[in-house]
């Protein structure tokens, strides 16, 4: 398949300009961002006040490191609209993450924030391959999730034609991209098995669909979920990543060309790496845990904002920005196991490199005594649920093995058969928590 390449003129400005330029962009972006936080929100005020900092104490990109983070409880403490700073009725539009406990995380946009909005969501999809003129069947949620309205902006500003297909209707979105013939899908990569799957149920082999491009986030997957996807479907799988609190997707993209990371729109979010423990800025390239600052946003401006996502922080390659590494997963998905930091991804990676289970996977952790059991459901490719007990005795050992082997940790494989996982329609759940609290 040609890869699109943008031609530089394709290209906003700002996503060739030097570092000098974009540093300097941040810096007085950065300065506004500070400003109008304290000013115009109460809870920024007193935590700058608390932590003895000023607007006035950001001189340099690195001051920040001064200023207080904010965090999800943040968030919950000002729920509904305490963290907006700006009137009500400036507000032109309100999203909400569901939490895991209690209440849900509300956002807010100005026009302006919209238009931002829509301008990194366009480039987004732009550095996934899409062009004006291309059709994008849009299978993230509609509603207070992010994903579809934040898509649906994006590929409209881009120039393209948008399907706002929404999640959910498996048997329609196969029925829509057969008829329509969409050159770009924009799912989470756990619903686009299950839509591959539907395909297959109807007879349709995935690789001949009109379908070139994926444009796969709102959830971590693997390099090995990559090349399952691209090798079942037969298109380019690019990673896209984004959270409600800083905007929505559209923080970070992957280009099609280097398929290396996801270059972050650092002219509107500016990223930090922590160390999630002495909370310290560590240098480019360690891991930790990402940190954003708004540098555009007028409803809610997010000073340092803890994501819980870990990764890296890598220098530029297809664009002036610098990367993030793929994120593979968040401290809140970290199980540790007697002692064993586990991470549904790790047992993705290995699951997928015996091609006789498939992608559909969970983990269960439960209590029965003192200590932590794992067990992970995987399901059986159709060959396999119709071999012997002893092929499928030998493929569930053989997953114990390289769990033990490569996680370090000792877990239980139980065999589901083929439909035995139950199907995402957006954010895969892959964790099943049955410990007591
Ligand atoms: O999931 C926004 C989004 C929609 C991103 C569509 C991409 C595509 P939230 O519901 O607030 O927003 O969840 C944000 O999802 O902190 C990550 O933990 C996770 N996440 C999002 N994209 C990726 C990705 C949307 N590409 C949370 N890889 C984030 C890994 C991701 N994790």
């Amino acid at each position: 398949m040609p890869v699109k390449r943008p031609a530089p003129e394709d290209l906003e400005p700002i996503e060739r300009a030097s570092r000098a330029e974009l540093r300097a962009l941040q810096l007085e972006r950065l300065k506004w961002t500070i400003a109008h936080a304290y000013e115009n929100v109460p809870h920024y005020r007193r935590k700058f006040d608390a932590a003895g900092v000023k607007p006035s104490d950001l001189n340099a990109l690195e001051d920040l490191a001064k200023f207080p983070f904010t965090t999800k409880a943040d968030l919950r403490d000002n729920y509904p609209f305490g963290l907006f700073a700006v009137p009500r009725e400036k507000v032109v539009r309100i999203h909400a993450s569901s939490g895991t406990t209690g209440k849900p995380t509300v956002v807010g946009y100005t026009q302006r924030d919209i238009d931002t909005w829509s301008t990194v969501m366009a480039r987004s999809i732009r550095a996934a391959g899409g062009r004006a003129g291309d059709m994008v069947h849009v299978a993230y949620g509609y509603g207070l999730f992010t994903g579809g309205l934040g898509a649906h902006y994006g590929a409209e500003k881009l120039g393209c034609t948008v399907i706002p297909m929404s999640g959910g209707m498996t048997e329609r979105q196969v029925q829509l991209i057969v008829d329509f013939k969409p050159d770009i899908i924009m799912v989470t990569p756990s619903y686009m098995l299950a839509i591959a799957e539907e395909m297959e149920r109807q007879g349709i082999d995935p690789k001949s669909t009109s379908l070139k491009v994926g444009i796969f986030g709102a959830e971590p997957w693997t390099p090995a979920m990559r090349q399952a996807i691209e090798a079942k479907v037969g298109m380019d799988a690019i990673d896209i990543y984004g959270l409600s609190e800083i905007i929505g997707p559209g923080v970070a993209q992957e280009c099609i060309e280097t398929k290396d990371g996801l270059t972050v729109w650092e002219d509107h979010f500016y990223p930090e790496i922590i160390d999630p423990e002495t909370k310290q800025v560590l240098p480019e390239g360690e891991k930790g845990e990402l940190v954003f600052t708004t540098l555009t946003k007028e409803a809610l401006p997010m000073i340092r904002y803890r994501t819980r996502d870990l990764t890296r922080l890598l220098p530029p390659t297809a664009r002036s920005m610098r990367r993030i590494e793929k994120i593979t997963g968040r401290s809140d998905d970290m199980l540790i196991i007697r002692g064993v930091n586990v991470f549904p991804t790790q047992v993705e990676e290995l699951i997928l490199k015996q091609p006789e289970l498939t992608p559909y996977y969970m983990l269960e952790v439960t209590r029965p005594e003192a200590l932590d059991e794992l067990t992970v459901h995987v399901e059986m490719g159709q060959e396999l649920a119709q071999g012997s007990q002893q092929v499928r005795h030998e493929a569930a050992r053989k997953l114990e093995h390289n769990i033990k082997a490569y996680i370090g940790v000792t877990a239980t494989v139980r065999l589901a058969l083929p439909g035995g996982i139950e199907r995402s329609i957006g954010k895969a759940k892959r964790i099943l928590d049955k410990r007591p609290k």
